[in-house]
């Protein structure tokens, strides 16, 4: 699994899903040279390519011809970016435009930016017409890695995140880590975040890859970058395949969200995604450290790693450990009332554990307050 990359290679990864299967194609310069993996999905077809307002002016005029080379009727609607227009307001007008651009059953979305994007094109192409292929080109590392993996698609209410969607598979992945050039690196910090989630849960070997190569990851290099995507697209398809629903191993991949999610909510969401699944994955491995499911070194690699990374790894002055334990308790993963945890019990390997007491719970969050 983890061979050596050739430069500039094309890699193929399959999620194997039976009839749902699909590719994931990543590779430098995949953006301009994708034109024989979009043929057989967009030859003869509507493609309404959807991205958002800082995205597209970099790259919708490239992907656009790139689909009318590939025989694609292309059409192009521009989102306003950011999280707040994850709604289903955005995902009406994303629907009507396709209605006036004359998509029908045979036609498709392509999403063409980041997580947000990904998620709204998703679920539009769930709905329109009782479902319409569609093609995720993430653009944001995190998109990479986790978003445009899965099928997990779906909006925002004002009640709450991702509180509507559906799962809806994509015919096909192209990712092209040459968009990182353009992406602010407070995004790209973020995705590691779920980098390192993905060696803390299943991969020691990635770990390890990791915390040897911080200045590359921390200097972007593409070379490495394409090698770390590829990886965790395996990892994500992995699970994927073996639990489409989040029946059971899925689960694995909340490990630090659930603290994460109630550290974002507490800070009113000034604290972004990756930054909160970074506290999460302290405050998680402190539990476990603390419940005797983990030795305190392996705790200290983690956050070695997360630092190196210029993660967050504690809740800044002011954070209060009761407030993030009954955000905890709002968590969409929670079943009835029992909180479940992704625990790590070495590196490489966790498990999800419950019946933890509340006070054990506020006691490892107050060791990660600053
Ligand atoms: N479906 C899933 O399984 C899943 C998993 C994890 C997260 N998510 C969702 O993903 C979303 C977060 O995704 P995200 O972090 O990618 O956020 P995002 O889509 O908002 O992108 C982050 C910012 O970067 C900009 N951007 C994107 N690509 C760029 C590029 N190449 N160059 C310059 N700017 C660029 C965007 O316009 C935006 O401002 C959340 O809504 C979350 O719920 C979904
Ligand atoms: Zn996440």
């Amino acid at each position: 699994m983890h061979m050596e990359y050739e430069l500039n290679k094309i890699i193929k990864i399959p999620v194997g899903l039976g009839e749902r299967s699909y590719h994931i194609i990543t590779g430098q310069g995949i953006l301009g040279n994708a034109i024989e993996y979009l043929v057989p999905f967009v030859s003869g077809r509507k493609c309404l390519l959807l991205t958002d307002s800082n995205v597209g002016p970099i790259y919708a005029k490239k992907v656009s011809e790139m689909l009318r080379e590939a025989g694609a009727e292309a059409f192009i609607f521009t989102f306003p970016a950011g999280e707040e227009h994850k709604t289903l307001e955005t995902v009406g007008g994303i629907c009507s435009y396709a209605v006036k651009c004359g998509l029908d059953r045979s036609s498709l979305i392509v999403a063409l930016g980041g997580g947000v994007c990904g998620d709204i094109a998703g679920f539009a192409a769930a709905i329109y017409m009782r479902g319409i292929n569609f093609i995720q080109i993430p653009t944001t590392l995190l998109a990479a890695v986790d978003s445009s993996v899965g099928g997990k698609t779906g909006a925002d209410l004002p009640e709450g995140k991702n509180l509507i969607g559906a799962f809806w598979q994509p015919k096909l992945v192209l990712m092209d880590p040459e968009v990182l050039t353009t992406l602010p690196f407070k995004e790209i910090r973020c995705g590691l975040a779920e980098v390192v989630k993905y060696g803390v849960i299943m991969d020691a070997p990635l770990f390890a890859k990791l915390e040897q190569n911080t200045d590359k990851l921390n200097g972007v290099d593409l070379h490495f970058y394409t090698e770390i995507i590829a990886e965790c697209c395996k990892l994500k398809a992995q699970v994927v395949a073996a639990d489409e629903r989040e029946g059971g191993l899925r689960a694995i991949l909340n490990y630090g969200h659930t603290f994460g999610h109630a550290v974002e909510l507490a800070s009113n969401f000034t604290i972004a995604h990756g930054e909160g699944v970074s506290i999460g994955m302290s405050m998680a491995a402190e539990l476990a450290v603390q419940a005797g499911f983990l030795d305190r070194a392996v705790a200290v690699r983690q956050r070695k790693l997360l630092e190196k990374l210029a993660l967050p790894c504690k809740l800044a002055p002011g954070g209060d450990p009761e407030k993030i334990y009954a955000g905890m308790l709002k968590d969409k993963k929670k079943v009835g009332s029992r909180l479940n945890l992704v625990m790590p019990l070495e590196i490489g390997k966790v498990e999800v554990k419950s019946g933890f007491e509340p006070a054990a719970i506020i006691n490892a969050v107050r060791c990660c307050c600053e």
